[in-house]
């Protein structure tokens, strides 16, 4: 699996969504990372469906959306029809994790799991072989531009045997403080999709940026 670099648009410039996500799609970045915060899951509030739109109407990568939200399975549908390749939801904020994970399947979107940075990987073992991808939060979800948590390493081993013993096809998908100092790192311990927001969208040349993270 080649290597997979998924810039957050957290970070863009709101005031050129356009321009940044043509930027994007012009870019080696083969998905979008999408990061739908409430306010009430995570200490801040990011943006919605209005956003989302303008999204489908320009991007022409895959679609990546992270709900760190509160009760996800009221919007996962409404994602879905807006143009979502993938919809991750946290393991913590859902207490029927199966029936989610099978709600966002069947409208043929790829169901992946995010875990904070103190959830254990082993809390997925009885659903790991239904996911499409599991997302390792590496800071506490909320805000861009934190410190990577180096813990995320040994997560990624587990993950990955986790993956293995069950013979699931999943993708791991890392997110938080990804850096051109973690990236080549990170995919060497068996990550496949790297989230990047203040480390593309904060360089001089973003798009030279996803290039050399990919490397
Ligand atoms: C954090 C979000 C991340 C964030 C990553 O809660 O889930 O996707 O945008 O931003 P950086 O890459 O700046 O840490
Ligand atoms: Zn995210």
């Amino acid at each position: 699996m080649k290597n997979i670099i998924a810039p957050s648009l957290l970070s863009a410039n709101f005031g050129k969504l356009q321009q940044n996500i043509e930027m994007l799609n012009a870019s080696e970045a083969e998905w979008l990372h999408i990061d739908v915060m409430d306010g009430r899951f995570v200490p801040n509030i990011s943006f919605g469906f209005p956003v989302m739109k303008t999204v489908q109407q320009h991007s022409t990568l895959k679609n990546d959306v992270h709900l760190m939200i509160e009760e996800p399975e009221k919007y996962v549908e409404e994602f879905g029809k807006l143009g979502a390749h993938c919809i991750s939801f946290h393991w913590e904020a859902c207490t029927h994790v199966h029936r989610l994970v099978h709600q966002i399947k069947d409208m043929g979107i790829m169901a992946g799991i995010a875990i904070n940075p103190s959830t254990p990987v082993s809390f997925l073992e009885d659903i790991v072989q239904d996911l499409d991808l599991i997302l390792l939060m590496s800071v506490n979800p909320g805000f861009g531009g934190q410190k990577f948590i180096p813990h995320t390493f040994a997560k990624i081993q587990q993950t990955k045997s986790l993956i293995e013993l069950s013979g699931s096809n999943a993708l791991i998908e890392v997110d938080g403080g990804v850096s051109l100092d973690n990236a080549s790192e990170l995919f060497a311990a068996g990550a496949n999709v790297l989230v990047a927001g203040n480390a593309v969208f904060s360089s001089a040349n973003p798009s030279e940026t996803i290039s050399q993270l990919k490397k």
